[in-house]
């Protein structure tokens, strides 16, 4: 995209150029993209952009929308460019440290939130891969007498996480804690916890060559990818959760459609209770549900 100075309705004169250059560049959606890229750098909302077409752009918004389109051709997640998502009631900081979260996530916490407001006291949950933080905050802000941990592998995605406690104000209100599964939770919370809550990555190794760019290139591995049949973390978290779970305790985890079912299976060999699927939005099965013991 060049950088020469556009004429009247400047406005729309960038959004069309940086729309036709992402289309060009294989970006779906091209001309949403443009005008949320130039709305993020001028600070404008898309309707101010419609409303006010003859407001000029200063030069070092040019400049930063150009940088931005040049990023998002290259097939970087919008979301990592604008620095920010919406998720629930939360908008947070994302980056390349830690996956998007998504809009399935969000029916994972309905349900954290559903069984965390049934509970008595203050009960113990833990948000196990915790990523962005998406679930430990959501459950911090919606249910605010439970007591909360959020666990990651990963140190980057712990930074990032901390950092959204911080920025919301919900610091000092989630322990975080790294380390791989339950090996990162402390001794003492062993046959108490209340909820585990799981997004874990579930992504074939097979399946990953055919994920879309922005996810292959951009979101961490580790977040995505789980084993031959991508539900090696699942497995192992249903193993271990047992003697961290009190006795009325309850594993909660988000799967993909095609793995639900199966797990469902393994939880009844495995002795848990109560095992239920949650469809998604759309019908699918996306959420299983199991106790420590049969209800
Ligand atoms: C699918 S992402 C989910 C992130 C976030 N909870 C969300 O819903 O957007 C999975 C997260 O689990 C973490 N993870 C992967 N393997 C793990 C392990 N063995 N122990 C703890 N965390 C793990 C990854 O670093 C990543 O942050």
């Amino acid at each position: 995209m060049s950088t020469a100075a556009a004429t009247a309705f400047e406005i729309m004169e960038l959004i069309a150029r940086a729309a036709a250059y992402l289309r060009e560049n294989g970006v779906i959606k091209p001309r949403l993209n443009a005008e949320l890229l130039l709305a993020h750098t001028t600070g404008r909302t898309r309707a101010e952009l419609y409303a006010y077409p003859e407001k000029p752009i200063p030069s070092p918004c040019k400049d930063g929308f150009i940088a931005a389109v040049r990023r998002r051709a290259a097939h970087e997640p919008l979301q990592y460019i604008t620095g920010a998502k919406g998720f629930r009631y939360l908008e947070l900081e994302v980056d390349g440290r830690a996956l998007i979260p998504r809009p399935e996530t969000e029916m994972l916490v309905e349900r954290a939130v559903q069984i965390l407001r049934a509970a008595q006291g203050h009960p113990l949950v833990v948000d196990m891969g915790t990523g962005s933080g998406c679930i430990a905050l959501s459950l911090v802000g919606e249910c605010p007498a439970a007591v909360v941990y959020a666990t990651d592998i990963s140190a980057d995605a712990l930074a990032l996480a901390r950092g959204n406690a911080r920025r919301l104000a919900l610091d000092g209100l989630v322990s975080f804690h790294l380390g791989d599964l339950c090996d990162a939770l402390e001794k003492e919370l062993a046959g108490r916890i209340d909820l585990i809550v799981c997004n874990p990555p579930y992504v074939r190794e097979s399946d990953f060559p055919s994920l879309p760019l922005e996810v292959r290139e951009h979101e961490p591995y580790i977040s995505l990818v789980a084993g031959p049949e991508g539900t090696e973390v699942h497995r192992r978290l249903m193993e271990q959760a047992p003697s961290w779970l009190a006795p009325s305790g309850c594993l909660l985890m988000e799967g993909g459609e095609d793995q639900v079912d199966g797990l469902a299976r393994t939880a009844n060999k495995l002795g848990y209770g109560a095992v239920e699927v949650h469809p998604d939005l759309n019908g699918r099965p996306r959420i299983l549900e199991m106790h420590r013991h049969q209800a």
